[in-house]
């Protein structure tokens, strides 16, 4: 057989591929991709790019070590030579701190509102949804504690779900505190579950050594069944009064604006680096194991990579569980749209004649040429799979009389266009009607 891709990977295809579904249809990533950019830009947030690849400190200390990312899902690559290897990196908040930091984007006006997409890896178990290379859109704003920020953050996640056209996205909100919040719930988590340590997963128990709220969060029934047989107190519980103050805050923007959301008392996120403001995004389509997004704030992030104290707050969606959500709404995207103009000859000889013609069409509009001549019946036949809308056939008489003959295929109307008209007769292709002579008309 021949060589398969990696597990957990996709092919992001053309339109017309054989069992072409909604999260591996190439122009859908675009759609989400440009959706997200008209939203995030009109907000005045900037596009940024980094490396998919990173030093590993970066991500150790950014994502945290108690984190399965970083225990168990970092994909290490390479080179000949190298010893230390790099990480492919699985999220993109700590790449863009680090590049905010090394370039001094201080200098920029702050808050600075920045915002990337592109592919993240994690060594996951693979199922829907859940992929090892995946694609995030991801909106981050550097240097301000304010509450407003978080509030609008949200509200931006909100926008682009509903730009895309979702309509059953619930906000769960909630928060973590600040570091001395997370210690007095941490020693709360430890002292609760120390007394029943035999029944805890072989992977909580080590939780219970670095990071107890992370067993909140476990996948095994166990775990779930003795949480709940605990009723264990919410981090919400813990909140100092600067927290609790910062998260009413956040509510009181929210709702103002309309914004619904759920108050969940018990969100835990996956990453280490969030203080206060924490939410995730979910829809049915997905599942509920599974959010569609998440974000919070993490004012600590900047100086745990060695920087100055920048506070921040941010998110990211996953585009292949947007796509997954939208293809569980019922919910398309435009496809990417065939050539205005289909040019064919009808003889060997005007082959290069017409590829002439449709590359100089370029300038103004899309174009494609049929490589070889062909019959009209063909040619109609050729365009019409490719979606154009006008098709040129070149023959002797067309190439003496200077002219393009250029049917339309959705009037049926035949023109007859200088060749040297070509550009404002494609101009006006969409507008009718036309001041050429239609010989059919
Ligand atoms: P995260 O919750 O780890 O947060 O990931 C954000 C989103 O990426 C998830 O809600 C999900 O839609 C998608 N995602 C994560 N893992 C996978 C996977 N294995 N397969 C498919 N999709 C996945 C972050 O990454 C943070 N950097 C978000 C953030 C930005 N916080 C502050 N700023």
């Amino acid at each position: 057989m021949a060589i398969q891709r990696p597990k957990g990977t996709q092919d992001h295809l053309p339109d017309g591929s054989p069992k072409l579904s909604l999260d591996t249809r190439a122009v859908a990533f675009q759609h989400v991709q440009d959706t997200a950019r008209r939203v995030l830009e009109r907000a005045g947030a900037q596009f940024l790019n980094t490396p998919v690849f990173e030093d590993p400190d970066l991500v150790k200390r950014g994502v945290g070590g108690s984190t399965d990312i970083v225990r168990k899902e970092m994909f290490t690559v390479y080179y000949f030579g190298d010893h230390g290897g790099f990480i492919l990196r699985p999220e993109g908040t700590a790449g863009i701190v680090r590049a905010y930091l090394q370039n001094g984007l201080k200098q920029l006006p702050s808050p600075l509102k920045l915002w990337t997409h592109g592919p993240m890896f994690r060594a996951e178990n693979v199922q829907k949804g859940r992929l090892r290379q995946f694609h995030q859109v991801d909106y981050e704003v550097l240097g301000s504690t304010d509450p407003l920020v978080d509030a609008e953050a949200i509200s931006l996640m909100v926008d682009v779900v509903a730009a895309l056209g979702l309509t059953g996205v619930r906000v769960k909100l909630g928060s973590i505190g600040d570091p001395a919040d997370r210690d007095a719930y941490n020693a709360y988590l430890r002292e609760l579950f120390g007394a029943h340590v035999e029944r805890l997963s072989d992977d909580s128990k080590e939780r219970l050594e670095r990071n107890p709220m992370r067993i909140l969060d476990s996948k095994s029934a166990g775990d779930q069944a003795l949480i709940a047989e605990l009723g264990v107190r919410p981090m919400l519980d813990f909140l100092g009064d600067e927290a609790r103050a910062h998260f009413q805050a956040v509510q009181a923007y929210l709702t103002a604006w309309g914004v619904a959301y759920d108050i969940d008392p018990s969100i835990v996120r996956g990453l280490d680096y969030y203080r206060r403001t924490a939410w995730e995004l979910h829809h049915e389509g997905v599942g509920a194991k599974s959010a569609l997004g998440g974000g919070g704030r993490y004012d600590g992030l900047a100086e745990q990579l060695g920087g100055p104290l920048v506070p921040g707050i941010g998110w990211a969606f996953g585009i292949e569980r947007l796509l997954i959500a939208m293809d569980a709404e019922g919910l398309d995207v435009p496809g990417q749209g065939g050539p205005l103009l289909y040019v064919a000859a009808l003889d060997d000889v005007y082959v290069g004649h017409a590829a002439t013609v449709a590359m100089k069409a370029r300038q103004v509009a899309r174009a494609e040429f049929a490589y070889r001549a062909v019959k009209p019946g063909n040619a109609f036949r050729d365009a019409e799979r490719r979606g154009a809308q006008l098709v040129a056939l070149i023959g002797s008489d067309e190439v003496a009389r200077g002219v393009l003959s250029i049917k339309n295929l959705s009037t049926g109307v035949q023109s007859v266009v200088p060749a040297g008209d070509l550009h404002t007769f494609l101009a006006e292709a969409t507008v009718p009607p036309s001041t050429y002579v239609q010989e059919n008309a």
